[in-house]
Protein backbone atom coordinates (compact mmCIF):
# COMPACT_ATOMS: atom_id res chain seq x y z
CA UNK A 1 0.00 0.00 0.00
CA UNK A 2 1.32 3.87 -0.69
CA UNK A 3 2.85 5.16 2.70
CA UNK A 4 1.08 7.41 4.99
CA UNK A 5 2.55 11.17 4.00
CA UNK A 6 3.17 13.60 6.17
CA UNK A 7 3.14 17.48 6.54
CA UNK A 8 4.64 18.48 10.00
CA UNK A 9 4.08 22.60 10.83
CA UNK A 10 6.26 23.48 14.28
CA UNK A 11 9.97 21.78 14.86
CA UNK A 12 9.77 22.11 18.44
CA UNK A 13 10.44 19.97 21.43
CA UNK A 14 7.09 18.30 20.43
CA UNK A 15 7.49 18.46 16.68
CA UNK A 16 11.25 16.89 17.15
CA UNK A 17 9.92 14.22 19.25
CA UNK A 18 7.95 13.42 16.11
CA UNK A 19 10.63 13.38 13.64
CA UNK A 20 13.12 11.52 15.59
CA UNK A 21 10.50 8.47 16.34
CA UNK A 22 9.59 8.23 12.51
CA UNK A 23 13.31 7.71 11.99
CA UNK A 24 14.33 5.71 14.53
CA UNK A 25 11.24 3.03 14.74
CA UNK A 26 10.32 3.05 10.80
CA UNK A 27 9.97 -0.91 10.89
CA UNK A 28 8.00 -1.28 14.50
CA UNK A 29 5.32 1.92 13.15
CA UNK A 30 5.10 -0.50 9.84
CA UNK A 31 4.96 -3.74 11.01
CA UNK A 32 1.96 -1.84 14.18
CA UNK A 33 -0.07 0.40 11.39
CA UNK A 34 0.38 -1.93 7.98
CA UNK A 35 1.44 0.75 6.38
CA UNK A 36 4.89 2.92 5.88
CA UNK A 37 4.69 6.44 7.31
CA UNK A 38 6.57 9.00 5.82
CA UNK A 39 7.23 12.48 6.00
CA UNK A 40 6.91 15.19 2.88
CA UNK A 41 7.40 17.93 4.65
CA UNK A 42 8.24 19.84 7.80
CA UNK A 43 7.90 23.65 8.62
CA UNK A 44 8.65 25.99 11.48
CA UNK A 45 9.44 29.94 11.74
CA UNK A 46 13.62 29.66 11.32
CA UNK A 47 14.71 27.58 8.37
CA UNK A 48 18.26 27.45 9.70
CA UNK A 49 17.84 26.56 13.74
CA UNK A 50 19.86 23.55 14.37
CA UNK A 51 17.44 21.16 15.75
CA UNK A 52 19.51 18.28 16.46
CA UNK A 53 18.15 16.34 13.88
CA UNK A 54 18.69 15.73 10.07
CA UNK A 55 15.98 17.61 8.18
CA UNK A 56 17.23 17.37 4.18
CA UNK A 57 15.15 14.56 3.10
CA UNK A 58 12.07 16.83 3.19
CA UNK A 59 10.94 19.59 1.75
CA UNK A 60 10.70 22.80 3.47
CA UNK A 61 7.75 25.53 3.39
CA UNK A 62 7.91 28.82 5.14
CA UNK A 63 3.92 28.61 5.05
CA UNK A 64 2.06 25.98 7.39
CA UNK A 65 -0.95 26.71 5.31
CA UNK A 66 1.27 26.21 2.05
CA UNK A 67 2.25 22.98 3.98
CA UNK A 68 -1.08 22.13 4.38
CA UNK A 69 -2.12 21.93 1.39
CA UNK A 70 0.72 20.34 -0.93
CA UNK A 71 -0.36 17.12 -3.04
CA UNK A 72 1.93 15.01 -1.24
CA UNK A 73 0.92 15.19 2.05
CA UNK A 74 -2.04 13.17 3.32
CA UNK A 75 -1.77 14.14 6.59
CA UNK A 76 -1.10 17.80 8.38
CA UNK A 77 0.23 17.33 11.64
CA UNK A 78 -0.36 20.87 13.55
CA UNK A 79 2.53 21.04 16.28
CA UNK A 80 2.66 25.10 16.36
CA UNK A 81 0.66 25.95 18.95
CA UNK A 82 -1.88 29.16 19.47
CA UNK A 83 -5.28 28.87 19.87
CA UNK A 84 -5.74 31.30 16.38
CA UNK A 85 -3.17 32.77 13.96
CA UNK A 86 -1.40 29.96 12.03
CA UNK A 87 -2.33 26.63 14.00
CA UNK A 88 -6.10 27.27 13.03
CA UNK A 89 -5.30 29.45 9.65
CA UNK A 90 -3.55 25.48 8.75
CA UNK A 91 -6.04 23.19 10.29
CA UNK A 92 -9.03 25.05 8.56
CA UNK A 93 -6.98 25.00 4.98
CA UNK A 94 -5.60 21.46 5.50
CA UNK A 95 -9.78 19.87 6.24
CA UNK A 96 -10.64 22.46 3.19
CA UNK A 97 -7.71 20.24 1.28
CA UNK A 98 -9.06 17.16 1.99
CA UNK A 99 -6.38 16.46 4.50
CA UNK A 100 -6.60 14.76 7.83
CA UNK A 101 -5.38 16.80 11.12
CA UNK A 102 -3.85 15.90 14.03
CA UNK A 103 -2.70 18.31 16.45
CA UNK A 104 -1.30 18.73 19.76
CA UNK A 105 -2.87 21.86 20.72
CA UNK A 106 -5.38 22.34 23.43
CA UNK A 107 -5.62 26.13 23.13
CA UNK A 108 -7.18 25.46 19.40
CA UNK A 109 -9.46 22.95 20.41
CA UNK A 110 -11.29 24.28 23.40
CA UNK A 111 -11.98 27.65 21.36
CA UNK A 112 -12.60 26.38 17.89
CA UNK A 113 -13.10 22.79 18.78
CA UNK A 114 -16.73 22.62 17.65
CA UNK A 115 -16.38 24.57 14.34
CA UNK A 116 -12.89 22.25 13.40
CA UNK A 117 -15.32 18.96 14.07
CA UNK A 118 -17.93 20.08 11.60
CA UNK A 119 -15.58 21.09 9.24
CA UNK A 120 -13.77 17.98 8.98
CA UNK A 121 -16.94 15.63 9.60
CA UNK A 122 -18.50 16.79 6.70
CA UNK A 123 -15.70 16.17 4.53
CA UNK A 124 -15.20 12.60 6.41
CA UNK A 125 -11.81 13.52 7.42
CA UNK A 126 -10.01 12.54 10.71
CA UNK A 127 -9.34 15.18 13.35
CA UNK A 128 -7.31 13.76 16.16
CA UNK A 129 -5.59 15.53 19.00
CA UNK A 130 -4.07 12.24 21.61
CA UNK A 131 -1.22 14.95 22.47
CA UNK A 132 -3.67 17.62 23.42
CA UNK A 133 -4.48 16.51 26.93
CA UNK A 134 -2.39 14.90 29.58
CA UNK A 135 0.62 14.66 27.05
CA UNK A 136 1.74 10.84 27.06
CA UNK A 137 -1.43 9.66 28.71
CA UNK A 138 -3.71 8.18 26.27
CA UNK A 139 -6.83 9.42 28.06
CA UNK A 140 -8.97 10.68 25.07
CA UNK A 141 -8.35 7.26 23.30
CA UNK A 142 -9.96 6.06 26.52
CA UNK A 143 -13.17 7.75 26.65
CA UNK A 144 -13.41 7.88 23.23
CA UNK A 145 -12.67 3.85 22.60
CA UNK A 146 -12.06 1.79 25.84
CA UNK A 147 -14.98 3.34 27.97
CA UNK A 148 -17.18 3.88 24.90
CA UNK A 149 -20.14 2.09 26.30
CA UNK A 150 -20.00 4.00 29.55
CA UNK A 151 -21.75 6.71 30.43
CA UNK A 152 -19.47 8.43 32.23
CA UNK A 153 -20.36 10.33 35.58
CA UNK A 154 -17.18 11.99 36.47
CA UNK A 155 -13.89 13.01 34.81
CA UNK A 156 -11.08 14.38 37.42
CA UNK A 157 -7.61 14.94 37.62
CA UNK A 158 -4.32 16.72 37.67
CA UNK A 159 -3.63 17.99 33.57
CA UNK A 160 -1.09 20.63 34.40
CA UNK A 161 2.45 19.40 35.29
CA UNK A 162 4.16 22.68 35.27
CA UNK A 163 1.28 23.55 38.05
CA UNK A 164 1.94 20.21 40.17
CA UNK A 165 5.77 20.81 39.92
CA UNK A 166 5.66 24.05 41.34
CA UNK A 167 3.48 22.96 44.21
CA UNK A 168 5.39 19.53 45.07
CA UNK A 169 8.41 21.66 44.78
CA UNK A 170 6.92 24.52 47.38
CA UNK A 171 6.44 21.58 49.75
CA UNK A 172 9.86 20.12 49.32
CA UNK A 173 11.66 23.01 49.76
CA UNK A 174 9.18 25.29 52.19
CA UNK A 175 9.91 28.17 49.56
CA UNK A 176 7.55 30.50 48.44
CA UNK A 177 5.49 30.45 44.89
CA UNK A 178 7.69 33.51 43.71
CA UNK A 179 11.11 31.98 44.29
CA UNK A 180 9.71 28.45 42.85
CA UNK A 181 8.42 30.33 40.01
CA UNK A 182 10.81 31.68 38.87
CA UNK A 183 12.57 28.07 39.35
CA UNK A 184 10.53 26.85 37.14
CA UNK A 185 10.60 29.00 34.28
CA UNK A 186 14.75 29.18 34.59
CA UNK A 187 14.00 25.54 34.14
CA UNK A 188 12.04 25.78 30.52
CA UNK A 189 9.53 24.38 32.19
CA UNK A 190 6.53 27.07 31.79
CA UNK A 191 4.40 27.84 28.24
CA UNK A 192 6.50 30.76 26.28
CA UNK A 193 3.08 33.03 27.83
CA UNK A 194 3.43 31.25 32.00
CA UNK A 195 0.24 32.61 33.07
CA UNK A 196 -1.58 29.67 30.44
CA UNK A 197 0.11 27.47 33.21
CA UNK A 198 -0.36 29.22 36.56
CA UNK A 199 -3.55 30.87 35.82
CA UNK A 200 -5.13 27.59 35.06
CA UNK A 201 -5.88 28.18 31.56
CA UNK A 202 -4.02 24.99 29.74
CA UNK A 203 -5.37 22.53 32.02
CA UNK A 204 -8.84 24.20 31.89
CA UNK A 205 -8.55 23.71 28.01
CA UNK A 206 -7.99 20.11 28.81
CA UNK A 207 -10.72 19.88 30.72
CA UNK A 208 -13.28 21.24 28.63
CA UNK A 209 -12.00 18.70 25.57
CA UNK A 210 -12.54 16.13 28.18
CA UNK A 211 -15.71 17.15 29.49
CA UNK A 212 -16.90 17.58 25.37
CA UNK A 213 -15.85 13.74 24.57
CA UNK A 214 -17.47 12.41 28.55
CA UNK A 215 -20.44 13.95 28.60
CA UNK A 216 -21.62 14.81 24.42
CA UNK A 217 -21.69 18.27 24.65
CA UNK A 218 -19.85 21.05 22.67
CA UNK A 219 -16.64 22.47 24.11
CA UNK A 220 -17.09 25.17 26.75
CA UNK A 221 -14.32 26.32 27.68
CA UNK A 222 -16.03 29.81 29.40
CA UNK A 223 -18.49 28.09 31.05
CA UNK A 224 -15.32 26.59 33.44
CA UNK A 225 -14.70 28.06 37.54
CA UNK A 226 -11.75 29.03 37.36
CA UNK A 227 -8.70 29.88 39.57
CA UNK A 228 -4.98 29.22 39.06
CA UNK A 229 -2.16 28.77 41.62
CA UNK A 230 -1.00 32.02 41.67
CA UNK A 231 -2.54 32.74 45.06
CA UNK A 232 -1.17 29.12 46.85
CA UNK A 233 0.90 30.73 49.50
CA UNK A 234 3.20 28.57 51.42
CA UNK A 235 1.68 29.24 54.60
CA UNK A 236 -1.32 27.41 53.02
CA UNK A 237 0.72 24.52 52.18
CA UNK A 238 2.28 24.03 55.43
CA UNK A 239 -1.61 24.78 56.69
CA UNK A 240 -3.06 21.70 54.31
CA UNK A 241 0.14 19.38 55.35
CA UNK A 242 -0.48 19.81 58.99
CA UNK A 243 -3.99 18.34 58.47
CA UNK A 244 -2.83 15.85 56.20
CA UNK A 245 -3.83 17.43 52.58
CA UNK A 246 -2.02 18.71 50.14
CA UNK A 247 -2.83 20.95 47.74
CA UNK A 248 -3.25 20.53 43.69
CA UNK A 249 -4.67 22.20 41.07
CA UNK A 250 -7.34 19.66 40.18
CA UNK A 251 -9.79 19.87 37.50
CA UNK A 252 -13.67 18.14 37.66
CA UNK A 253 -16.07 18.03 35.39
CA UNK A 254 -19.48 15.91 36.37
CA UNK A 255 -23.21 16.20 35.49
CA UNK A 256 -25.03 17.16 38.45
CA UNK A 257 -29.20 17.54 38.67
CA UNK A 258 -28.11 21.24 38.08
CA UNK A 259 -26.22 20.83 34.57
CA UNK A 260 -22.57 20.31 34.06
CA UNK A 261 -20.73 21.24 36.34
CA UNK A 262 -16.76 22.42 35.30
CA UNK A 263 -14.09 23.76 37.43
CA UNK A 264 -10.27 23.83 37.55
CA UNK A 265 -9.04 25.07 41.08
CA UNK A 266 -6.45 24.54 43.59
CA UNK A 267 -8.03 21.93 46.00
CA UNK A 268 -7.54 19.51 48.92
CA UNK A 269 -6.49 16.39 48.51
CA UNK A 270 -5.51 13.85 51.22
CA UNK A 271 -1.82 13.77 51.76
CA UNK A 272 -2.09 9.54 51.30
CA UNK A 273 -3.91 9.57 48.47
CA UNK A 274 -3.07 8.91 44.41
CA UNK A 275 -3.83 12.59 43.64
CA UNK A 276 -1.82 13.40 46.79
CA UNK A 277 0.84 11.54 45.95
CA UNK A 278 1.42 12.80 42.83
CA UNK A 279 4.78 14.25 41.93
CA UNK A 280 6.65 17.12 40.25
CA UNK A 281 5.18 17.42 36.38
CA UNK A 282 3.35 14.08 36.18
CA UNK A 283 -0.37 13.92 35.25
CA UNK A 284 -3.52 12.15 36.88
CA UNK A 285 -6.82 11.34 35.03
CA UNK A 286 -9.75 9.89 37.04
CA UNK A 287 -12.24 8.41 34.92
CA UNK A 288 -15.55 6.68 36.31
CA UNK A 289 -17.99 5.50 34.46
CA UNK A 290 -21.71 3.78 34.76
CA UNK A 291 -20.38 -0.03 34.20
CA UNK A 292 -16.65 0.09 34.49
CA UNK A 293 -16.24 2.37 37.94
CA UNK A 294 -13.39 3.81 38.35
CA UNK A 295 -10.48 3.74 35.66
CA UNK A 296 -7.35 5.78 36.72
CA UNK A 297 -4.55 7.01 34.57
CA UNK A 298 -1.59 8.25 35.78
CA UNK A 299 1.82 9.14 33.44
CA UNK A 300 4.03 12.32 31.82
CA UNK A 301 1.60 15.27 30.75
CA UNK A 302 4.68 16.74 28.40
CA UNK A 303 7.86 16.57 27.11
CA UNK A 304 9.52 15.51 23.85
CA UNK A 305 8.72 11.65 23.74
CA UNK A 306 5.44 11.51 25.28
CA UNK A 307 3.73 13.83 23.84
CA UNK A 308 5.31 12.80 20.39
CA UNK A 309 4.11 9.29 21.53
CA UNK A 310 1.07 10.52 21.83
CA UNK A 311 1.15 12.32 18.12
CA UNK A 312 2.00 8.66 16.51
CA UNK A 313 -0.83 6.87 18.22
CA UNK A 314 -2.78 9.15 15.91
CA UNK A 315 -0.74 8.91 13.09
CA UNK A 316 -1.09 5.46 13.14
CA UNK A 317 -4.35 5.15 14.04
CA UNK A 318 -4.71 7.50 10.45
CA UNK A 319 -2.74 4.51 9.13
CA UNK A 320 -4.80 1.74 9.53
CA UNK A 321 -8.21 3.57 8.34
CA UNK A 322 -9.66 4.13 12.24
CA UNK A 323 -12.38 7.12 11.63
CA UNK A 324 -13.97 8.03 14.85
CA UNK A 325 -15.86 11.64 15.40
CA UNK A 326 -13.70 13.90 16.44
CA UNK A 327 -15.38 14.02 20.41
CA UNK A 328 -16.79 10.76 19.90
CA UNK A 329 -19.96 11.13 18.66
CA UNK A 330 -20.91 13.27 15.64
CA UNK A 331 -20.03 17.04 16.31
CA UNK A 332 -23.76 17.94 15.16
CA UNK A 333 -25.17 15.77 18.01
CA UNK A 334 -23.46 17.49 20.63
CA UNK A 335 -25.55 19.44 22.75
CA UNK A 336 -24.97 22.26 24.67
CA UNK A 337 -24.96 21.77 27.98
CA UNK A 338 -26.52 23.83 31.11
CA UNK A 339 -23.62 25.51 32.96
CA UNK A 340 -24.04 24.74 37.13
CA UNK A 341 -22.08 26.40 38.79
CA UNK A 342 -19.74 24.86 41.03
CA UNK A 343 -20.61 24.26 45.00
CA UNK A 344 -17.48 23.50 46.37
CA UNK A 345 -17.80 21.28 49.42
P1 LIG B 1 7.65 24.85 20.77
O1 LIG B 1 8.79 24.05 21.28
O2 LIG B 1 7.52 26.27 21.15
O3 LIG B 1 7.68 24.74 19.17
C1 LIG B 1 6.79 25.44 18.35
C2 LIG B 1 7.23 25.25 16.92
O4 LIG B 1 6.32 25.90 16.05
C3 LIG B 1 8.63 25.84 16.64
O5 LIG B 1 9.35 24.97 15.82
C4 LIG B 1 8.31 27.13 15.88
O6 LIG B 1 9.31 27.49 14.92
C5 LIG B 1 7.03 26.73 15.16
N1 LIG B 1 6.20 27.87 14.82
C6 LIG B 1 5.67 28.77 15.67
N2 LIG B 1 4.98 29.70 14.96
C7 LIG B 1 5.10 29.35 13.67
C8 LIG B 1 4.64 29.91 12.45
N3 LIG B 1 3.92 31.04 12.44
N4 LIG B 1 4.95 29.31 11.29
C9 LIG B 1 5.68 28.17 11.29
N5 LIG B 1 6.16 27.60 12.41
C10 LIG B 1 5.86 28.19 13.58
O7 LIG B 1 6.26 24.16 21.13
P2 LIG B 1 6.01 22.66 21.59
O8 LIG B 1 6.30 22.56 23.06
O9 LIG B 1 6.65 21.71 20.66
O10 LIG B 1 4.40 22.58 21.49
C11 LIG B 1 3.76 22.42 20.25
C12 LIG B 1 2.28 22.17 20.50
O11 LIG B 1 2.13 21.00 21.30
C13 LIG B 1 1.56 23.28 21.28
O12 LIG B 1 0.22 23.36 20.84
C14 LIG B 1 1.61 22.79 22.72
O13 LIG B 1 0.59 23.32 23.52
C15 LIG B 1 1.41 21.31 22.48
N6 LIG B 1 1.90 20.45 23.56
C16 LIG B 1 3.17 20.56 23.99
C17 LIG B 1 3.65 19.72 24.98
C18 LIG B 1 5.06 19.79 25.45
O14 LIG B 1 5.42 19.01 26.34
N7 LIG B 1 5.90 20.65 24.92
C19 LIG B 1 2.77 18.78 25.54
C20 LIG B 1 1.46 18.69 25.07
C21 LIG B 1 1.03 19.54 24.07
P3 LIG B 1 10.80 27.87 15.39
O15 LIG B 1 11.36 26.64 16.03
O16 LIG B 1 11.51 28.20 14.13
O17 LIG B 1 10.64 29.02 16.33
N1 LIG C 1 2.44 23.46 30.02
C1 LIG C 1 1.85 22.16 29.94
C2 LIG C 1 2.01 21.45 31.29
C3 LIG C 1 2.49 21.40 28.81
O1 LIG C 1 2.80 21.91 32.10
O2 LIG C 1 1.32 20.47 31.53
C4 LIG C 1 1.75 20.15 28.43
O3 LIG C 1 0.47 20.39 27.99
Amino acid sequence: SQPLRLGIAGLGTVGVGVVRIIRQHAELLTARSGRDISISAVSARSKNKDRGIPLDAYAWEDDPVALATRDDVDVFVELMGGSDGPAKAATEAALAAGKHVITANKALLALHGQALAEQAEAANLSLRYEAAVAGGIPVVKALTEGLAANEITRVMGVMNGSCNYILTRMEDSGLNYQDIFAEADGLGYLEADPQLDVGGIDAAHKLAILASIAFGTRVNFDAIDLEGIERVSIEDITAAADMGYKIKLLGVAQMTGRGLEQRMQPCLVPASSPLGQLQGGTNMVVLEGHAVEQVVLRGPGAGEGPTASAVMADVMDIARGFALPVFGQPAHTLKDAKHATSVLP
